[in-house]
């Protein structure tokens, strides 16, 4: 797969219409990533969905969306947009993963991340990706349904990411996104109460960035699929740490709510300006360079 640029726009900020598709590339994004999609409408949980915290955001929207055939609509109508989209997409069993894989393929999605690592979800999400066997189903599954690159997007909190990541390539992913938000609460101190409806949410943003680094540089060293950084990048120096730590391109989230969309274009000028200071041809050279001896 071709990327224009290795920063893409990470799963649930934005990826929800053929019109925000369109800001994102036009802010110079080199893939998008679309909200999860499950198989069915769902209506997310009640407000408040999210809450800033020192150094990121705690989010429990509840995978709201409009279901796999509605949502199919505004990727068709995304052809104009010259940028890879990529449909995030969520279920309870692989047979729903695949029925969902099957309609995003058709409506002209190029590749399939699959969200097995909601952090709070009931059913779906890390209940899946914590589970290795379980894992190993949905992604074989979704495999033999769709012809496009199947990306699985990890979860964070488990007793080894590599063994999940092992497990993942063995089944047949293409590639591996690393990490997830990591399950996180914050309470109101006038009220004593869980600030979120869900009580508990995703924790995204700088505050999770040294977990993400971590867990890219130990899934490098056990695959050979390419991996895709994510968790709490906000500018170029985020950027080549992940590059360093063996991905080969990174998704931006909660830096979109920190400082724009302009974000990609200083990530890229950042990142233009240390490879021609250091010599660099390409940001290539610098994947898993932090490996060497
Ligand atoms: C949500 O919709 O609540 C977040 C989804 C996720 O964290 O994967």
């Amino acid at each position: 797969m071709h990327l224009p640029n290795p920063l893409m726009l990470a799963a649930g900020i934005l990826g929800i219409s053929h019109s925000l598709f369109k800001r994102v590339a036009e802010a110079g994004a080199g893939a998008v990533v679309t909200k999860s999609i499950g198989l069915h409408p769902r209506q997310g949980y009640p407000n408040p969905t999210i809450v800033g915290v020192e150094s990121g955001f705690i989010n429990a929207m509840g995978l709201p969306n409009p279901g796999a055939k509605e949502f199919a609509k505004e990727i068709n109508k995304s052809k104009d947009i010259k940028l890879p989209l990529i449909a995030s997409i969520f279920g309870e069993t692989p047979e729903e993963f695949s029925e969902v894989a099957c309609i995003v393929e058709e409506a002209g999605a190029v590749a399939i991340e699959l969200n097995v690592s909601c952090p709070h979800a009931e059913k779906v999400g890390a209940v899946i990706g914590q589970d290795p066997n379980l894992t190993s189903k949905v992604v074989k599954k979704v495999k033999s349904s769709v012809e496009i690159p199947i990306f699985v997007k990890l979860p964070p909190l488990v007793t080894d990411i590599r063994e999940i990541a092992i497990i993942s390539e063995k089944s047949g992913a293409d590639a591996l996104t690393v990490i997830n938000t990591i399950r996180a609460m914050s309470i109101d101190i006038e009220t004593g109460r869980p600030i979120l409806s869900n009580k508990i949410g995703g924790l995204s943003g700088p505050a999770i960035k040294p977990i993400a680094v971590r867990c890219v540089f130990e899934v490098y060293e056990k695959v050979k699929i390419p991996v895709i950084g994510v968790g709490g990048i906000t500018n170029w120096k985020d950027a080549i740490e992940f590059f360093m730590a063996g991905a080969s391109a990174v998704q931006i989230g909660t830096a979109i709510a920190i400082k724009g969309l302009s974000v990609f274009q200083e990530i890229k000028e950042g990142l233009r300006s240390y490879l021609n200071k250091n010599d660099y041809k390409n940001y290539m050279e610098l994947v898993g360079i932090a490996h060497r001896n």
